[in-house]
This record gives structure tokens, sequence and C-alpha cells, in this order.
């Protein structure tokens, strides 16, 4: 069985993926300081507790796991947090990545898959964005996944490192049989907090900005359901391992909706109106982010199929009805979570 070393992988998309690998017929080597990720969230394959920013200890997981590829989502991604602390961001994101990368040049470079994110592209007023689209980071998140990019090309030039880099949109639902899910905390992301709102979990869901030049006025993403996602790390690593050259890929459902969309759709989900309340417009947000997802359609053979946003929600709700179960289990590291 191929052993895939999974940064990260205790982190939401990142035990999405490990499932996906696992029913690829593939073993995930889970590296995690569980800082953000979830011991209970590792549950096809070993865990290796430690920090990128440990590069003895990243050394030494790669010369003993000897990967045949790598995934690598270990990282911060809290846009706000990433300007009031930018040294967090590339710290973790930036050095910890070169501790990464070094390590594996030390195992004759295994391929890596690279999460990124569509923040590279900044503003925009471009209706469908291609991966032709100039990379204009507005923040220091973005900033640090566009480095990682270039020093991935770097890396692939002096040691034949190669690599896909996958610019995700909005990940969002959760796995069909909620056996994981979306669980940050603070949680920021809009749909588990509209979910949150319509189960009178929270006070008034906040609509960040209400003027965009949008047909309502909020602004308009991109939502790719979680699976979907997971399912083009495989596609993306076994092209690699198949011999397949360094590539980038845009990964979203290809169709806009806006704030006020997601919401309806979240009420008429969850049974019961999302209550709002409309809010300034949240600094460094961009009015409109829908992804050209051609190229990953023609060359991963890649299909968003459970991104429709019915579906996205409807699992994220499941989720959210079933997660305090699945956490309450003994022995599964999460009886200190707050997941009220
Ligand atoms: C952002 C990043 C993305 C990153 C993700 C992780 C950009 C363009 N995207 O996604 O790369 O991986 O954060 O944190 O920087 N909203 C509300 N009220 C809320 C919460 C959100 O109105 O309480 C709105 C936001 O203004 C936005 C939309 O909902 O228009 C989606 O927001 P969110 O779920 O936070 O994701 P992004 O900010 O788009």
């Amino acid at each position: 069985m191929k052993k895939i070393l999974v940064t990260g992988g205790a982190g939401y998309i990142g035990s999405h993926t490990c499932k996906a690998l696992s029913k690829a017929g593939m073993e995930p080597i889970v590296f995690d300081n569980l800082v953000l990720g979830h011991q209970w969230a590792v549950k096809w394959g070993g865990l290796e507790v430690g920090d990128l920013l440990d590069r003895d200890r990243i050394v030494d997981v790669a010369k003993k796991v000897r990967p045949e590829g790598v995934i690598h989502f270990a990282g911060h991604s809290c846009v706000g947090e990433s300007v009031s602390d930018p040294a967090k961001y590339w710290r973790n994101n930036v050095a910890g990545t070169i501790n990464l990368l070094d390590a594996l040049v030390y195992i004759n470079s295994p391929p890596v898959v690279f999460s990124s994110s569509c923040t590279v592209y900044g503003i925009t007023d471009v209706d469908l964005i291609s991966e032709n689209v100039a990379v204009e980071p507005i923040n220091p998140y973005g900033e640090t996944k566009r480095a990682v990019e270039i020093m991935l090309k770097d890396y692939e030039v002096a040691a034949d490192l190669r690599h896909i880099v996958l610019r995700y949109f909005n990940a969002a639902g959760s796995d069909a049989d909620a056996e994981i899910g979306e669980l940050h905390n603070p949680e920021t992301h809009l749909i588990p907090l509209a979910i949150a709102s319509a189960a009178g979990d929270m006070k008034a869901l906040k609509i960040f900005g209400t003027d965009y030049s949008t047909a309502d006025g909020t602004c308009v993403r991109d939502y790719i359901h979680v699976t979907d996602l997971a399912d083009a790390h495989v596609r993306a690593l076994n092209y690699l391992l198949d011999g397949g050259d360094s590539n980038l890929f845009n990964l979203g459902a290809g169709v806009g909706y806006s704030v006020r969309e997601v919401v309806d759709a979240v009420g008429r989900i969850v049974g019961s109106p999302v209550p709002t309340e409309p809010s300034v417009r949240r600094p460094g947000d961009p009015t409109r982010l829908v992804a050209d997802t051609g190229h990953a359609r023609e060359i991963l053979h890649w299909e968003p199929v459970n991104s429709d946003l019915d579906n996205i929600v409807a699992t994220a709700w499941r989720w959210y009805q079933m997660r305090k179960q699945v956490l309450s289990r003994p022995g599964l590291g999460a009886d200190k979570l707050d997941v009220s």
C-alpha cells in the first residue's frame, strides 16, 4: 500500500482527504501538531504528532515513513488574523514549509500536492477566474500561499520536486457519513455560522456588507464541497505518481452564490430562517470570487459532483447535529472541546 504523508491531516480538508486516500487504497500518515487539527479526525492511518517548525522532527518522520507522495495542508488560514499577526503566518506557513521541503529532499523528493487558496488572486473583476489571472494577494495569508507556490517552483529546479498547487475557493460541507466535519475554534465561516444562527445557538448572523455591486448587494463566493476537494487531491496525487508534470489548478464548483442566497438555503434546509443583521464590510473581502474549473476538469478529469449548494448545506447541517454525539465517544481525545 502506498504511504502518503499528509501534513495537517487532522484538520478539516486534510481529514476528508485522508478518508478519500484510504478509499483509493492508499495509507495516509498524518503529521499534525494538533493545534488546529483534531486527534478524533485521524481515523484512516497513523498519526505523527509534530510541528513543521521542529525541523529535526519532520526530517525524522520523513526518513521513517519514506512516503511515496505528500499532501501539504498544515498552516494557518484566517485572513483577519494574518493581518494582525503576520509573523505567525510567515513562520508557520512559509518557514514550516521550508523545513518540510528540505526533509523531502533528503528522501529523494517525493511529489507534493500543496493546498493554496483563491485568496492569492486578491481583488479581481474577472467573472470566472482561470489559473492565468494575475496573482496579487491583498493580505499576509495570501502572500504566504503565493510564497510557497514560488518556493515549490524553485525546489523543483534545484531538487526535482514535482508538485501540484491546488487553489481552493470556499471549502464547505461535510462528509456524507458525518464521521468527520468542519469544526473551527473560533468559527468564522459563513455556512456553519448561519447554521448555528438558524438552530438558535447563536445570535443573528452578521451580513458583512450589503452594498456590494452584486444582484442583492452581498458578496458572491464559489462554495466547493470538501468531499469534491478531497477527490481532487487524490487525483492530483495519482497524476504525479503516474509521472505527470508539475501543475496548478483552481478548485471551485464554478458557480457563485451571494451571502443572502446561502443564508436562504440554510433557512430552507434547517427548517427555520436564519436571523440576520446587516453589518459593515469585512476588510479584505473581494466582491466576487468564482472559479473557472475547466483546467481541473480537463487534466484531472475531476467533476465537483457533490457541490450543489443544497447538498453542501445539508451535509453541513447533518454534521452540526451529529457532532456532539460523534465527539462524545470515549477515547477520541475530544473531551475538552467546546462544541456548544
Ligand atoms: C476566506 C479566504 C479563503 C480562506 C478562508 C479561510 C479570501 C478571498 N478567502 O474565505 O482563502 O481559505 O477565508 O478562513 O480571502 N460572511 C458574512 N458573515 C459572517 C461570515 C462571513 O457575511 O459571519 C461573508 C463574508 O463576508 C464572505 C462570505 O460570507 O463574503 C464567505 O465568508 P467565509 O466563509 O469567511 O469565507 P471567505 O472569507 O470567503
